[in-house]
């Protein structure tokens, strides 16, 4: 009677561990985020009209993952709008904080995630500078998350842990402070990763090679929006490289992808790099879903034509992580296929094969141009973190194992 009993508890054991280790794909119903492959999330999407939860997309594919060594301006990368502004975020002045809140995890979960294009709001505030959300360029304790130092420190402990990957930083600079940026820039250890501007095309050649800026180590690349900061401090001024269409609801709205007012035209093909922003004036979670859905890869192929045939290189989002399947992140592999080997997506990009050469695209049932087991670089070491798919196997393993350990025993 007490074995039966122990059999029966070993047995539902086995059965809780074999659910949590099984894996469930993209568009596949689900209950919670572990049931998922990795780079997956459970989630539903009722904006969409999408009430059951289903396994979605939040990595996109390393940019360089199948056509390495191409200028910086042939790939596309994934950026978060207003990356510092976290869900629960409290002001560490300490007072209540009444600025929105665009995304939903840390700054290093974000780079664990793949997102490599950071923007960040700089101020002058309490002697120092900070991360602050406000109005009229100034600071007050009810706009501050933090300072910005603690931003830039996670994403230096990144750079020093993956030493082939790049990160670009756009900044909303509202800091007059002299040597301001380059003193929490210089203290937060980022200073020895940042391309000069001597190295940044200003007539619409070709940047340097990914693998050149890996092998010189100057794998970070940042922006500011103050004009006169190029040549006091040597941060590239922003428009002088990129163009980029209106943000927020007129952004949203606008069919045609027009440029924003700080912009040149997005057809001005002597800056190198363009830039798209995808998001809601006021943030909205229950809505990015949606909007980080078809409605984003449609203004990409808007972009696309308005910016002169050329895919964009930043696609910035609010609540990246949400979409009703491949979201974000198929819109970053899509620009990254056409850019890099002239395919509809990086999944069906052929590693070094030449320009044009692309993958079969997947069977009608598959829910996605990524899903399923037909595409095999979703196993592979393409997605930029973690393996659970190897985790999962060990663990199922170990389950069999013991499981035939327990029966002989
Ligand atoms: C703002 O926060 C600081 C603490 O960081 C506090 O010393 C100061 O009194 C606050 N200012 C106001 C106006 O509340
Ligand atoms: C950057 O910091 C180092 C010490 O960490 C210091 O020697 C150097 O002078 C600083 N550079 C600037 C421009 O502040
Ligand atoms: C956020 O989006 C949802 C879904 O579209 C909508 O129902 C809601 O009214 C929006 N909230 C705000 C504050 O606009
Ligand atoms: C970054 O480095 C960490 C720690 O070594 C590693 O776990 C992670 O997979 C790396 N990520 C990428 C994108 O290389």
């Amino acid at each position: 009677m007490e074995g039966f009993n122990f059999f029966n508890l070993m047995i539902i054991a086995l059965l809780c561990l074999s659910s949590f280790v099984h894996s469930l794909e993209i568009g596949e119903t689900c209950s919670s985020s572990s049931q998922c492959d990795a780079g997956l999330i459970c989630q539903s999407c009722p904006a969409n009209g999408n009430t059951g939860s289903t396994c979605t997309r939040i990595q996109p594919l390393n940019p360089t993952s199948k056509v390495n060594g191409l200028p910086f301006n042939k790939y596309s990368w994934l950026t978060t709008h207003n990356s510092y502004a976290i869900t629960g975020a409290n002001s560490a002045t300490g007072s209540f904080l009444i600025s929105p809140k665009n995304q939903e995890d840390s700054i290093t979960n974000q780079l664990k995630n793949g997102v490599r294009g950071i923007m960040l709001d700089t101020y002058d505030f309490q002697n120092d500078i900070w991360l602050c959300h406000s109005t009229g360029g100034t600071c007050f304790n009810f706009t501050a998350f933090q300072p910005a130092i603690n931003a830039l420190k996670e994403i230096n402990d990144f750079l020093e842990s993956n030493l082939s990957e790049i990160v670009t930083i756009i900044l909303e600079d509202y800091v007059k402070s002299p040597m301001g940026l380059t003193n929490v820039f210089n203290a937060s250890g980022l200073s020895k990763f940042q391309l000069p501007i001597s190295r940044m095309p200003k007539d619409g050649t070709d940047w340097p090679t990914v693998d050149d800026m890996v092998k010189q180590n100057q794998r970070l690349v940042v922006f500011t929006s103050k004009k006169d900061k190029e040549a006091s401090e040597g941060f590239a001024y922003q428009w002088n490289y990129m163009v980029e269409n209106q943000f927020g609801n007129d952004g949203l709205k606008d069919g045609s992808c027009s440029s924003r007012s700080e912009s040149s035209p997005l057809d001005t093909k002597s800056l190198s790099l363009v830039f798209q922003n995808y998001f809601e004036t006021n943030p909205n979670s229950t809505q990015a879903c949606a909007d980080n859905s078809s409605p984003l890869i449609e203004m990409m192929r808007a972009c696309h034509e308005a910016a002169g045939k050329r895919w964009p290189n930043f696609i910035a989002v609010d609540f990246y992580q949400r979409s009703d399947s491949g979201g974000a992140a198929e819109a970053v592999d899509e620009a990254n296929g056409r850019l890099t080997c002239g395919c509809d997506s990086l999944v069906f990009c052929k590693s070094n094969a030449p320009f044009g050469t692309c993958d079969a695209p997947p069977p009608k049932s598959a829910p996605s141009p990524v899903a399923g087991g037909t595409d095999s670089s979703r196993n592979s070491k393409n997605l930029p973190a973690g393996n659970a798919d190897s985790t999962a196997m060990g663990l199922s393993s170990l389950v069999l194992i013991s499981a035939a350990t327990l029966l002989l025993w």
